[in-house]
């Protein structure tokens, strides 16, 4: 059986195989953990991605040595409008430039611009069992009821992402908590390979936060906030007028009080995003709400939400005026990342006896 583990601290993440190791590295040899996580370029992303990843991925650039993916081949695992896809990709590279990440520090990258993703897919599909996959929740939320009419690419997707994550000989994978069994899976994969075919890959750990990564929707907190559900999120390119409406009509409960209570789960998700966002404790957010209602609650957070996103939307339209300088950002993204991602797809192919 494959060991799990979750374990978060970095020193003891550096599971680096020796053949890892002795591959030929593109990138310069670095001491610190490397990190690798994605997002897809279905929508805008809302401020569930940004609390539960994007955020952590952009202050944490300095601590590891990240790679960000854009993962449009997950995407077409549902159906896609060519153009609007096309359109999604730039508007997704801009919004991630401006919450922060720099792509001198952090390569930024689409995947399709990289074929050794899909490549090393095939090749995992081959040490990957129908057991394992057909266990996946995603796959299940995502086909609904009408399961023989999901495309293979669906149910493939978590195998796709084990790629990604391995070609980069990725320590640490932050991302929210609707990723965690992807990521067992991608240990799991990892393992069975060693096993077979000798240490090849990095065994590769979540980094999941106690706190922001699984945000709810705003009209069902027993739903967690998605970019197909406009109505329960907050886009990261919302107006301020959207801002308000939304969080006005924000489910609560039949209580006054702000607490940090998990029986009363809309209050509970609305307080951590104030908490998250104004970067205070639990207890002084209670403390400074003690005795105010919803009313003057709900009016600060939209007042947070809307300073918080200011900047960032601004910066986000200067960079959407300029596509192609977007478009050549992310293919020098890609020119710098190829290279290590072909050696560990050498690496698999010269195990696997197929080089
Ligand atoms: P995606 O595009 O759905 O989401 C991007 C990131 O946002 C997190 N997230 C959330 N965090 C907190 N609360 C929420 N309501 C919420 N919704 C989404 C996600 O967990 C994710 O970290 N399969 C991935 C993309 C992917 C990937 C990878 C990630 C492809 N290859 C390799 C890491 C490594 C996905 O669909 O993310």
């Amino acid at each position: 059986m494959p060991t799990k583990s979750n374990t978060l601290d970095p020193a003891k993440t550096s599971g680096k195989t020796q053949a890892a190791t002795q591959a030929q590295k593109a990138e310069p040899a670095t001491t610190k953990p490397r990190v690798f996580s994605g997002i897809q370029p279905t929508n805008n992303p809302h401020i569930g991605n940004y609390l539960g990843a994007m955020r952590h991925w952009a202050a944490e650039q300095d601590q590891y040595a990240s790679i960000f993916c854009i993962v449009n081949l997950h995407a077409i695992t549902l159906p896609q409008d060519p153009a609007e896809l096309r359109q999604n990709t730039l508007s997704l590279a801009a919004m991630l430039l401006a919450v922060g990440i720099d792509p001198q520090r952090a390569p930024l990258f689409i995947q399709s611009h990289v074929s050794a993703h899909a490549e090393l897919a095939w090749l995992l599909n081959c040490v990957s069992s129908l057991g394992w996959l057909n266990k996946m929740h995603q796959f299940k939320t995502k086909a609904g009821d009408d399961r023989e009419s999901a495309t293979a690419g669906l149910y493939d997707y978590p195998v796709l992402m084990a790629a990604d994550i391995i070609l980069y000989d990725a320590d640490l994978v932050p991302v929210g908590d609707d990723q965690r069994q992807h990521i067992e899976l991608t240990r799991n994969i990892v393992e069975r390979f060693n096993e077979r075919f000798g240490e090849t890959f990095v065994l590769p750990n979540p980094l999941i936060r106690a706190e922001g990564a699984r945000i709810m929707a705003l009209d069902d907190p027993t739903r967690k906030m998605s970019k197909s559900e406009p109505n329960g999120a907050i886009f990261l390119t919302d107006p301020p007028s959207v801002i308000k409406k939304k969080i006005a009509r924000a489910t609560t409960d039949s209580e006054r009080t702000i607490e940090f209570n998990p029986n009363r789960p809309a209050i509970l998700n609305l307080a951590s995003i104030y908490s998250l966002l104004a970067q205070q404790d639990h207890a002084r957010v209670e403390e400074h709400f003690a005795g105010k209602g919803y009313k003057e609650f709900k009016a600060e957070l939209t007042d947070l939400l809307v300073a918080t996103l200011e900047p960032i939307q601004a910066r986000y339209n200067e960079l959407m005026g300029d596509a192609a300088q977007l478009d050549g950002l992310l293919r020098a993204g890609a020119d710098r990342v190829r290279p290590q991602a072909e050696a560990t797809l050498a690496r698999a192919q010269t195990a696997m006896g197929i080089r």
